[in-house]
């Protein structure tokens, strides 16, 4: 069975199947709606249905309530056609000609930035043409079709390898290889590039950057990118870390000050500990934000790290300080639902 989606404000229309998302299958007609996890976990993709009914799909309720259900919303990559619809989806782009791709790559270097954080470098095949925007991810493909998602680091300007940013996860299947058996030349197969996290660059208002732990792999990415291309928007980066060790990279990041005259770079610290002798600023990372900016009216955000951070960001930044809802751009690193 095959129905009409009809996508609004915007007025795009494409044509979905019965067991595909309206992710899916906007995707497949080169529309890319706002997603990030793919997974019902983070709610980036919601909107509403304004006409139709859909299969709402297997969510986390923390990403869509009961309540959201009742208001008209649903999760666009999970909910599934079963009439033709109308649906309100804002930041709708085209998908250009950057392809999704599956491809092989090789561990190329494994460098251990902070106790649980590693820097995991992937080789791409030389005969491949890997594109990708600044700050999307992808997934690492495992052997039974299970998935994990990680931010690319590094800018598309160097797009011969991929820089992933690693935490350790106790138990993670995954993260445990990567911190455990995992060495050079190992062969991965990886998706990608994949989500709606990337800096946008038609437009000149000024940028709040908010990354939290390894969160700040994206907006690293987005960084190199704006040095490298001379980007003159003014940017605050914010990085939040508990201690020390957590600012992995906090000399690169002090860094860009001087690469990019329009940057400032704040970071953050929830839990320093006495050997830190830290004498910067203190607190949750989004407070610092909300404590410099009164008024965000104007400026677009990108936030990216803990699921809780983001959407404590988005509620705070968007109620309390006026920022417009389409000019907040977030990637929340949710995990991975369990097989079955
Ligand atoms: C779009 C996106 C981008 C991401 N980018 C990054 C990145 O650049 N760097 C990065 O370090 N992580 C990132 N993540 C999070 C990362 O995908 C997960 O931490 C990862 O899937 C863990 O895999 P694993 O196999 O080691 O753990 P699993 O075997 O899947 O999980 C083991 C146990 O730990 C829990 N768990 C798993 N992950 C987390 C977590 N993040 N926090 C708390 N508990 C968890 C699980 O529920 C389970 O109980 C991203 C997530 C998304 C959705
Ligand atoms: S809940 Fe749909 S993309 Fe995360």
């Amino acid at each position: 069975m095959t129905y009409r989606i009809s996508l609004q404000p915007g007025d795009h229309d494409f044509s979905a199947e019965a067991d595909q998302t309206v992710l899916e299958a906007a995707l497949a007609a080169d529309l890319l709606l706002p997603h990030s996890c793919r997974d019902g976990a983070c709610g980036a993709c919601k909107g509403r249905v304004l006409q139709g009914r859909v299969d709402y799909g297997k969510h986390s309720e923390g990403a869509l309530s009961a309540a959201e259900r009742e208001a008209g919303y649903a999760l666009f990559c999970c909910a599934k056609p079963l009439s033709d619809l109308v649906v309100e989806a804002r930041n709708v782009t085209r998908a250009g000609d950057i392809p999704v791709r599956k491809l092989p790559c090789r561990v190329q270097k494994l460098t251990r930035l902070a106790p649980d954080v590693m820097l995991l470098d992937l080789k791409l095949p030389a005969s491949e043409d890997f594109r990708f925007r600044a700050g999307q991810y992808i997934d690492i493909l495992l052997a039974d079709g299970q998935r994990r998602s990680f931010s690319i680091a590094n800018a598309p300007h160097d797009a011969s390898h991929l820089e992933l940013h690693v935490r350790q996860i106790d138990g993670g299947r995954f993260t445990g290889q990567v911190f455990g058996t995992m060495k050079e030349k190992d062969i991965l197969r990886f998706e990608g590039p994949l989500g709606s996290f990337w800096l946008r660059e038609d437009s000149s208002r000024p940028i709040v950057m908010v990354a939290g732990g390894t969160g700040f792999a994206p907006i690293k990415g987005m960084v190199e990118h704006a040095i490298h291309a001379g980007l003159q928007r003014p940017i605050t980066l914010y990085w939040g870390a508990r201690d020390r060790a957590g600012l992995y990279l906090d000399e690169l990041a002090r860094s860009w000050e001087a690469a990019l005259p329009g940057l400032r770079y704040i970071p953050v610290l929830s839990e320093a500990k006495p050997e830190d002798a830290w004498d910067g600023r203190r607190g949750l990372v989004h407070q610092a934000v909300l404590d410099d900016f009164a008024d965000l009216a104007g400026h677009e955000v990108y936030v990216c790290g803990a699921p809780a951070m983001v959407d404590a960001a988005r509620a705070s930044f968007c109620t309390d300080r006026g920022l417009a809802e389409d000019s907040f751009f977030a990637d929340a690193f949710t995990f991975a639902t369990p097989a079955g």
